[in-house]
């Protein structure tokens, strides 16, 4: 997401970011690593759904209605008052049209079934996960009861039924999601960037990982301890590839990948 005050510390490391990511594929020596840049990072294919996608954007960045939100977690460096606008809201609280493609194009690639989101504001990125796997099934949490009222709407005005859209605090509803699925394919944690709150999360989800699971973690440069989070997780023993794409960063666990694998994309 990002679109929002940048500090000190996002320079920093925006800047490392920019001169020693990859652009490419090239010299990427992991098969996987090398599969994901040619058709999830950098694949370029047209994807028919983002048409409609984009055009459910647009009609939210017209949207000039108020909704009254609740403030949690980390809280956030854009807005001061709980009462927000839909379309400031879709241009600067959620995810941008190309992280939510990356991320179809993830779980589409992958073949994702299970599926968590916490953090589900307006409800355009679940739009994008639910649609990248239609006999998928996702389960997206939001602490704020009229936006998941409003996410929830705008699934069923767009007929898409493969959402389960959880009204409460990621801490109580996280243990009953995972309760749900036998294994988990895919998370997106995207809110509450606190240290604690996201290693937290991540070591609940590992739980119910499988050797095809990915954990994508948004923001992980929106703060020092959000940093301090990533590197912690790139490091767990059972984190075996970890892509660094500044804006968000997603671990994968696969037993056959002897050597770990770090690397950094720039989009
Ligand atoms: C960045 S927004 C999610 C954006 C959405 N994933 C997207 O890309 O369109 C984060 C959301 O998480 C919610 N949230 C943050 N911390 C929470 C918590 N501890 N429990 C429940 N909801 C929380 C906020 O209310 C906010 O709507």
């Amino acid at each position: 997401m990002f679109a929002m005050t940048i500090n000190f510390h996002q320079i920093k490391k925006f800047i490392n970011h920019y001169f020693t990511a990859k652009r490419n594929g090239h010299g990427v020596h992991s098969p996987l690593a090398y599969q994901l840049c040619e058709e999830v990072f950098y694949n370029k294919n047209h994807f028919y759904d983002f048409d409609e996608l984009k055009k459910i954007r647009t009609e939210l960045l017209n949207n000039q209605n108020e909704i009254t939100i609740q403030d949690f977690g980390a809280g956030s460096k854009t807005f001061t008052s709980n009462q927000r606008k839909i379309n400031i809201l879709a241009k600067k609280g959620i995810s941008s049209s190309q992280q939510s493609e990356t991320l179809y194009k993830l779980i589409n690639f992958l073949n994702s079934k299970t599926l968590i989101e916490l953090g589900t504001s307006l409800g355009l990125n679940s739009l994008y996960l639910a649609k990248a796997n239609k006999i998928g099934h996702l389960i997206t949490v939001e602490g704020s009861e009229n936006l998941t009222e409003f996410a929830c709407n705008l699934a069923t005005k767009n007929n898409i039924s493969n959402i389960e859209f959880i009204d409460s605090t990621f801490e109580k509803a996280l243990p009953i999601a995972l309760s749900k699925v036998e294994t988990l394919d895919f998370i997106y944690i995207d809110g509450n960037h606190r240290y604690e709150s996201t290693m937290n999360y991540f070591i609940q989800a590992l739980s119910k990982k499988n050797n095809n699971s990915v954990f994508v973690f948004d923001d992980i440069y929106w703060s020092e301890g959000m940093t301090k989070a990533w590197e912690e997780i790139k490091k767990h023993p059972s984190v075996t590839l970890s892509i660094d794409a500044f804006y968000f960063g997603m671990v994968m666990f696969r037993e056959e990948i002897k050597e770990k694998v770090d690397l950094k994309f720039y989009l």
